[in-house]
């Protein structure tokens, strides 16, 4: 293992690649004091995320590093103060919320697009789709925005999940508390941070909360009102939420741009949906169960790029994966990236073909082989805003725009607490003829 961890640091993804050509679908690694297992299975991943989902929890590596940075939020923590949280937060996320999702995205989309020079140009299409991704959580979310200054929230986010990856990716780390330059880097951006949340709920506060008020902030600053959540815990879920919410969509955006523009035969196809359900007009609300074609190739996008792309658990209970003895105590990892990527499962998964997703074939995947948002009652929450927020942010994007690489520049997948193109995603923006 101490061998491993330059190839860990490298290329985690060849890494596991790598470890599942060797030694097959089930490896454990040889750690001195915690037993742990890659799993890479579509039964085990359903045995610990969804049938034995109880006798796991989020104790682990990757999410204790994260909790240094959104505390003890939605996404880390563990049983009945989870299920507390979830109780919560769920209302904001319900069906009648999303047509709000839907006019934000088309406006944040709209504000990207603002920035294309008229005759096209190169776009950083990652930074901007970072940007516009953390306006529609602050204004969906929060009801209103973020920061004034929302570009400085997205910087110390980025900075802190950096210290967060470079914490999990090193055997020995120091306590948080040591102030070592990395653990500094954590803590300005912390702070960062937890001003941004301490201005969004003085702003909400002075504006007053309304009984009818639905969004996320109104229903914790109720909860808080209620002695149900202390202040930090309100801070927690706010971070949780912009550091899960925002992130990861931009993620999913970029990559299928990144798609489009080495696929032109895919993006004509898309090109021609748009025309036909748009006409011309912006996208709303209305239209997503006729843009099916970009819903597809967003879903493909999620299999080959899922932004998040391993996910851990630590067993509390003894139990058994494919006749495989798992005590207690062993950390368990399930990689969306790898099992989307099986020969058995997907034809060809090496390839980009959104018609995997369209109508009948679609309903040929296997449960739990296609895994971008989790499964089990741990489910991403922000699941149908995600989806909402991304065909619409794509649709607007590409309706009357064409996008096509860079001549010289390689993308490279890099796998941070999300994937991410390493060093941004430039891309050709330009007018459709
Ligand atoms: C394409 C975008 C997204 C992807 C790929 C994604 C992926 C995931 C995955 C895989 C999980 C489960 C992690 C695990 O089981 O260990 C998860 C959980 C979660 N996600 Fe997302 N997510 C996305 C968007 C969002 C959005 C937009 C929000 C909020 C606005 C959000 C908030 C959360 C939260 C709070 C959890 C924890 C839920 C719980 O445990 O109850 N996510 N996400």
């Amino acid at each position: 293992m101490v061998r491993a961890v330059p190839a860990i640091r490298r290329d985690p993804l060849a890494f596991l690649a790598g470890l599942v050509g060797r030694y097959g679908d089930l490896v454990a690694f040889p750690m001195p004091r915690t037993p742990a297992l890659l799993a890479n299975t579509v039964p085990a991943a359903r045995r610990v995320l969804v049938e034995r989902h109880a006798g796991y929890t989020k104790r682990t590596a990757q999410y204790g590093a994260l909790s240094l940075v959104t505390g003890t939020g939605l996404l880390t923590a563990d049983g009945e103060e989870w299920r507390h949280r979830r109780r919560i937060d769920q209302p904001a996320f319900h069906h009648s919320g999303l047509e709000e999702v839907a006019s934000q995205a088309v406006a944040a989309a709209q504000r990207v697009r603002a920035r294309v020079p008229a005759g096209g140009g190169v776009v950083d299409v990652d930074a901007a789709v970072l940007q516009a991704t953390l306006e529609v959580v602050g204004r969906t979310l929060f009801g209103g925005a973020v920061a004034q200054d929302g570009e400085r929230v997205v910087a110390a986010v980025l900075e802190a999940l950096d210290v967060v990856v470079s914490r999990v990716r090193t055997p020995a780390v120091v306590p948080a508390a040591v102030p070592t330059p990395r653990n500094r880097r954590l803590a300005r951006a912390v702070r960062t941070l937890d001003q941004a949340a301490a201005d969004v709920v003085a702003h909400r506060r002075q504006a007053g909360v309304r009984d009818g008020d639905g969004d996320l902030l109104a229903l914790l600053l109720r909860a808080a009102d209620a002695g149900e959540l202390t202040a930090t815990q309100v801070r927690d879920e706010l971070v949780t939420m912009v550091i899960a919410g925002h992130e990861t969509v931009a993620s999913a955006i970029s990559w299928t741009l990144h798609l489009l523009a080495t696929h032109p035969g895919e993006q004509a196809r898309v090109h021609a949906e748009l025309d036909e359900v748009l006409g011309g007009r912006a996208p709303a609300w209305a239209d997503l169960p006729a843009l099916a074609r970009t819903r597809a190739v967003l879903d493909e996008s999620l299999r080959l790029y899922p932004p998040a792309w391993v996910v851990s658990r630590r067993a509390v209970v003894d139990d058994e994966i494919d006749g495989v003895a798992v005590p207690a105590g062993t950390l368990v990892i399930i990689s969306p990236w790898l099992l989307h990527r099986r020969p058995d499962v997907f034809a060809d998964p090496e390839a980009f073909r959104p018609d995997r997703f369209l109508g009948d074939a679609a309903r040929t995947v296997p449960r739990g082989a296609y895994l971008p948002f989790g499964a089990g009652p741990r489910l991403c929450i922000g699941r149908d805003f995600a989806l909402v927020e991304s065909v619409l942010v794509l649709a607007e994007l590409l309706r009357d725009h064409a996008v096509l690489p860079v001549p010289g520049h390689r993308v490279r997948a890099e796998a941070l607490v999300t994937m991410r193109p390493h060093g941004g995603l430039p891309l050709r923006v330009l007018p459709r003829g």
